[in-house]
């Protein structure tokens, strides 16, 4: 059977980390996959995250099955961070799912079941794994214009102009904050144009946010979402609390749907579950039961937002800390789209060939896009970054 199989490339993110791990050379930088890391270069386990769950070590009493949905109080509590009370509860359910990219397979699934084909329309660029995760799913997947390389901007007109020819009915799969890999967000007018053109033409918008509150505020980057569902009749959003609540590697995420009214709601609900229960029976619990107990008590969730707050600021702090050093080092290049991004990832803006010299010759790794994850860059290397850059430009 398995001799009919050819090997696979590494994953263009996740095998970046084995590589950086493996290289030896002590001043080496990660670039690459989208962790936090503090000054100091760790991702620490948040205070909020480890308060909760020496609370849930000593509380939790069961380990029986939850169900396909997960907690009811996670999906409780995501609702509100995501939805506040910009729609009627009784058009929404949201079901807790392994990570983020749970979420999006699970959404893909569901698609497909309420109609045989469909077109999803995704920025140019979009995140990686975006691609092969829908389209492997079935999903026939179609670019719109995003980000002007030349530029370092977001080309919101030409986005619109194509968005305004999508076929009535088709969907839109739009970044809530952070974009990846640019970091550029349209600001609220053009997120105002977007939603405009989404309602006009009738086409479903399907929200990833997996960095909220890491743009603007956990408020303020829900923006989009909440315009949206003042809108349109029907809308997915998944979220991830891999980056916010720092849980990446114990898979916590949720899928939201809002439907029409409450029978249509119940509807998709019940095609969720039975869904989940084919794909993977029923999400992990133990991160999604530490996320709804930060986010049910005044002072642990006090505590994560102000924790959140900190990781944002560090992300613009480094943002502006390699921007003046490459201005020191090489006046003539304008790096200061940098400045523009938001999140943990910008474009460096150099050539596939620039980063992998960057990788063989200073150990500095980074997605061949020239995607940098900013949180890699702290007070001690980033001179020694800058210099690198400066070397292969
Ligand atoms: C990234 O884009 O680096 C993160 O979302 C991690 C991943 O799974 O790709």
């Amino acid at each position: 059977m398995f001799e009919t199989l050819q090997p696979m490339p590494a994953d263009a993110i996740l095998g970046l980390i084995a590589e950086h791990r493996d290289d030896p050379r002590p001043e080496k930088i990660d670039l690459g996959v989208g962790v936090y890391r503090d000054a100091e270069g760790r991702t620490p386990i948040l205070n909020s995250v480890k308060k909760a769950e020496r609370r849930l070590l000593d509380s939790q009493d069961s380990k029986a099955y939850l169900g396909t949905a997960g907690a009811p109080q996670f999906n409780a509590g995501i609702q509100d961070l995501t939805f506040a009370d910009s729609v009627d509860a009784e058009r929404l359910v949201t079901i807790q799912t392994p990570g983020g990219s749970g979420s999006l397979r699970v959404a893909a699934g569901l698609l497909l079941r309420a109609r045989q084909s469909v077109s999803v329309w995704v920025s140019e660029p979009t995140w990686a794994n975006h691609i092969p995760l829908l389209g492997g799913a079935g999903l026939e997947l179609k670019p719109h214009p995003y980000y002007d390389t030349d530029r370092h901007v977001i080309n919101v007109d030409a986005m619109l102009d194509t968005l305004r020819k999508a076929p009535v009915g088709d969907v839109v799969l739009l970044h809530a904050c952070c974009h990846n890999p640019s970091g550029l967000d349209p600001t609220e007018d053009e997120w105002r144009a977007i939603v405009g053109v989404i309602a006009e033409r009738e086409l479903l918008p399907f929200i990833d946010m997996a960095y909220q509150g890491f743009a603007r505020g956990v408020d303020e980057d829900a923006f989009v979402i909440r315009e949206l569902a003042a809108r349109v009749p029907e809308l997915v959003v998944s979220n991830s609390c891999s980056k916010n609540f720092g849980l990446y590697r114990d898979r916590v995420g949720s899928l939201s749907f809002l439907a029409a009214d409450a029978a249509s709601r119940d509807v998709v609900s019940s095609q969720a579950n039975n869904y989940v229960r084919t794909l993977y029976s029923m999400p992990p619990d133990h991160g999604a039961a530490v996320v709804s107990m930060i986010l049910a008590d005044a002072a642990l969730r006090g505590e994560w937002l102000d924790e959140v707050t900190a990781m944002r600021a560090r992300l613009e702090a480094m943002r502006s800390l390699l921007n003046d050093a490459l201005q020191a080092r090489n006046p003539s290049r304008d790096f200061s789209h940098l400045m523009r991004a938001t999140g943990m990832f910008c474009f460096l803006g150099i050539s596939p060939e620039e980063v992998q010299r960057l990788k063989k010759e200073f150990g500095v790794y980074m997605v061949d896009s020239s995607r940098i994850n900013v949180a890699g860059i702290t007070e001690q290397n980033v001179g020694y970054l800058a210099d690198a850059i400066a070397a292969v430009v």
